[in-house]
């Protein structure tokens, strides 16, 4: 089973959205894929709750408990949406089950700052130290052409973490939160997959 971790302090930078994604990715792909969401307002499960019938089943996660029950062992892929400010003993304790953390950065300032701190955070817990969490960076609406891009990866620089991919600014997304469906769903053009593709061989590869 894997488990992936969906993170960053901010609020709005892309967690449950790249949550839904990755986990629609995998369960078209015909994985067991279970989602949980630590976050109070519940976007992931809303999510969830909305997907249609038919579309590839993606099974909830639930994790409303204090302490983390792992799915089921016939589980292939697990990912966990969080909230904004996930911090202290619950992102250890979350750190403590997962394999991969994927962490949405966008290109304003406020985010970046934010992020400082978690990055410090995160490289101070047992399971980054040890190496046995892998952590991975996700430009989030981010076009790889802009100067906000050429920013990012210098502010990513001190901090010696992977530039993942880029995820470009899309209407697309917000239109696929609302309905339970994502753009893997709704059949992603090229460029979509070209952005999406170095994240989703990225998840499944060993460290
Ligand atoms: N690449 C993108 N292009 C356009 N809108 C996006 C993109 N990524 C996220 N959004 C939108 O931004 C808002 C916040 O994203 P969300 O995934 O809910 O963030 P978080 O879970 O970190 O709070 C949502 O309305 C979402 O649809
Ligand atoms: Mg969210």
């Amino acid at each position: 089973m894997r488990k992936i971790m969906v993170a960053n302090p901010k609020g709005g930078c892309g967690k449950s959205t790249l949550s839904v994604h990755i986990a629609s990715w995998f369960a078209r792909h015909d994985e067991i894929v279970y989602l949980g969401d630590l976050d109070r307002q519940q976007s992931s499960r809303h999510w969830l709750e909305a997907r249609p019938d038919n579309l590839s089943p993606i099974l909830h996660w639930d994790i409303s408990g204090d302490d983390f029950h792992l799915p089921p062992k016939h589980c292939n892929f697990a990912i966990l949406d969080t909230p904004a400010g996930l911090h202290g003993k619950r992102l250890k304790d979350a750190l403590n089950i997962v394999d991969k953390v994927v962490v949405p950065v966008s290109a304003s300032r406020f985010d970046m700052l934010a992020t400082r701190e978690f990055f410090e955070e995160l490289s101070a817990t047992k399971a980054v130290r040890k190496e046995r969490v892998d952590i991975g960076i996700v430009g989030m609406r981010i076009d790889v052409r802009t100067h906000a891009y050429a920013q990012l990866l210098e502010f990513l620089k001190e901090f010696h973490l992977p530039m993942v991919t880029c995820i470009a600014q899309s209407q697309r997304y917000l239109q696929a939160a609302d309905t339970g469906v994502t753009l893997f769903d709704s059949g992603a053009s090229t460029a979509i997959d070209i952005q999406w593709r170095p994240l989703l061989n990225w998840l499944v590869s060993r460290h």
